[in-house]
């Protein structure tokens, strides 16, 4: 039985490194569909071009590095954890002499000043009010003038609320029966058998997360330089591949200054 409380998102994701199914590390645990489906919207809305040099922040399981590849890009992942660095490195290695994967943080990600020409940020949950500013800088820093910035997913309203399972995996169940229906419920509870059943790892996840308004956000992000382009709901599919618009995320394209 592997079942293991994590206390923090960095953790979580050291974790999720070395799960057999490398989509773990986009946090969409079953769903790689909602994977190619998310990163082939951003691709869509930054227009990936041969020459340009992208970078995408928390780049997961590197299913957009491989999109913006595709179209003749150049694009560099950051990855918070060792783990996760070695195994997306190992996915490109023998591959691809265009995606290179790096060690870093949204708020510290060692690449050199205006390196990039599109950067990407989706579905990093940052911690405060202070990560959001040193990501926000970091960002504005390595971006070329007049260049785009996606930030994704960023939470407008607390996701935990009406979530009372805290750590109990029964009461968890129930909620996703009682709030997903009956087709999420069934994948859940073959990853909670196969955890219990094989040597396959489930997370008990931390539950707080950041949130803020678009206003805030979109005023604090000009304090750093980036100028709002566009903003609009966070897009997902359904399991039966519905396109969905998210009631408590955003996503932002912003233009450096
Ligand atoms: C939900 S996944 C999203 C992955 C990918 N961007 C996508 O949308 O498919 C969150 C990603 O953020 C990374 N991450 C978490 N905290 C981070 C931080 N402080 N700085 C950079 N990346 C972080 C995780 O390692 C993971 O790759």
């Amino acid at each position: 039985m592997s079942i293991i409380k994590v206390k923090t998102k960095l953790d979580e994701y050291r974790y999720r490194a070395k799960s057999a199914d490398i989509n773990e590390l986009s946090g969409r645990t079953n769903r790689s569909d909602i994977t190619h489906f998310v990163n082939g919207e951003i691709a869509k809305r930054m227009e990936f071009k041969q020459g340009d040099i992208v970078v995408d922040i928390g780049c997961g399981d590197g299913t957009l590095l491989e999109i913006a590849e595709s179209e003749g890009s150049f694009g560099i992942g950051i990855l918070p954890s060792e783990e996760e660095v070695t195994r997306v490195r190992d996915r490109f290695l023998t591959n691809s002499d265009r995606i290179k994967i790096e060690q870093g943080l949204a708020s510290k990600t060692e690449l050199p000043d205006e390196v990039a020409n599109k950067v990407v940020c989706n579905g990093v949950f940052l911690l405060d009010e202070e990560d959001v500013n040193l990501a926000l800088k970091e960002i504005s820093r390595i971006t070329k003038p007049n260049s785009f910035v996606y930030i994704g997913e960023l939470c407008f309203r607390d996701e935990t609320e009406g979530k009372n399972y805290g750590d109990s995996i029964l009461k968890w169940l129930l909620w996703v029966l009682w709030n997903q229906g009956g087709g999420e419920f069934l994948s859940r509870l073959k990853q909670t058998l196969r955890a219990i059943f094989t040597t396959e790892q489930m997370l008990i996840l931390p539950k707080s997360h950041y949130y803020c308004t678009p206003e805030e956000f979109i005023s604090r992000a000009k304090s750093f330089g980036l100028n709002i382009n566009e903003h609009f709901p966070h897009k997902s599919i359904s399991l039966n591949n519905e396109v969905i618009k998210s009631s408590s995320r955003q996503d932002y394209i912003f233009i450096k200054v």
